[in-house]
């Protein structure tokens, strides 16, 4: 493991496998009492940045079995102190189209069987986490400003809502998300978010709409139209993060 703290980390989500806006990268394999992670480890103007894919540099973790304590732990140990998130998602949000960006601030939580706490009882205690304002609002506010400073468009608020996946969803389940406040679906944010929260990391997601959600969309849902959508948009999301990072 370093030494020296590295105190900021992108977690890149669906279609951000690539920490080359990084330079000098090294990779880490981090031992944590939840198991593995992998990070790799770049400078971007001579600060330290970690990165983690997600969902591994092949996409071959899917969300509901992504080690999300490990992922963070992992990033705790190495003394990260702000994490920047990215995140593909759908809509049910007519005015959140496709190609937009969302710094969300609120997330409903709709997942089902994962395990979302560091505390479990015994030596770790019972703790129940405040998350009234899930996302860290100083990282949000750096985040608004940096898509301001490229002239990137996104929206300043969102809710997300976090299904279990790997499905996607049903028209209906959309119709009821939209109904209940939700304006963004996705697989991953829940309990990513609030791990960090109990870890005292401060953390913020900038999410980009890939489609809009089953049933406001014509056609059936792939993984493709999801990666093409981020494929065509990377640029855009590189240089909100570059952005992100001079701040
Ligand atoms: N649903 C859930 N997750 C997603 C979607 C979606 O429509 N698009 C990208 N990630």
């Amino acid at each position: 493991m370093t030494q020296k703290k590295v105190r900021l980390a992108i977690i890149g989500g669906t279609g951000v496998y690539d920490p080359r806006i990084l330079e000098n990268i090294r990779e880490e394999v981090i031992t944590t009492p939840y198991g593995q992670a992998k990070v790799r480890i770049g400078t971007y103007a001579g600060e330290e940045v970690a990165f983690m894919a997600r969902h591994g540099v092949d996409h071959s973790v899917p969300p509901h079995l992504i080690n999300y304590r490990a992922n963070i732990y992992a990033l705790k140990m190495l003394g990260v102190e702000r994490v920047i998130a990215t995140t593909a998602v759908g809509s049910c949000n007519r005015n959140m189209k496709p190609g937009d960006f969302v710094v969300v601030d609120q997330f409903l939580d709709f997942t089902k069987g994962r395990v979302s706490t560091f505390f479990e009882g015994g030596e770790a205690g019972v703790v129940h986490t405040d998350v009234t304002e899930p996302y860290c609002p100083e990282l949000r506010k750096v985040l608004i400003a940096a898509a301001q400073e490229v002239g990137v468009h996104a929206h300043p608020t969102g809710t997300y809502v976090c299904t279990e996946g790997p499905r996607f969803e049903t028209a209906a389940e959309i119709r009821m998300y939209g109904q209940l406040g939700g304006d963004l679906v996705g697989m991953t944010n829940v309990p990513e978010c609030v791990l960090a929260r109990e870890a005292g990391i401060c953390y913020a997601t900038v999410s980009m709409v890939t489609n809009f959600g089953a049933g406001i969309s014509p056609n059936p849902l792939t993984h493709e139209e999801v990666l093409e959508v981020m494929a065509a948009n990377g640029e855009n999301l590189k240089k909100l993060l570059f952005a992100a990072l001079r701040q």
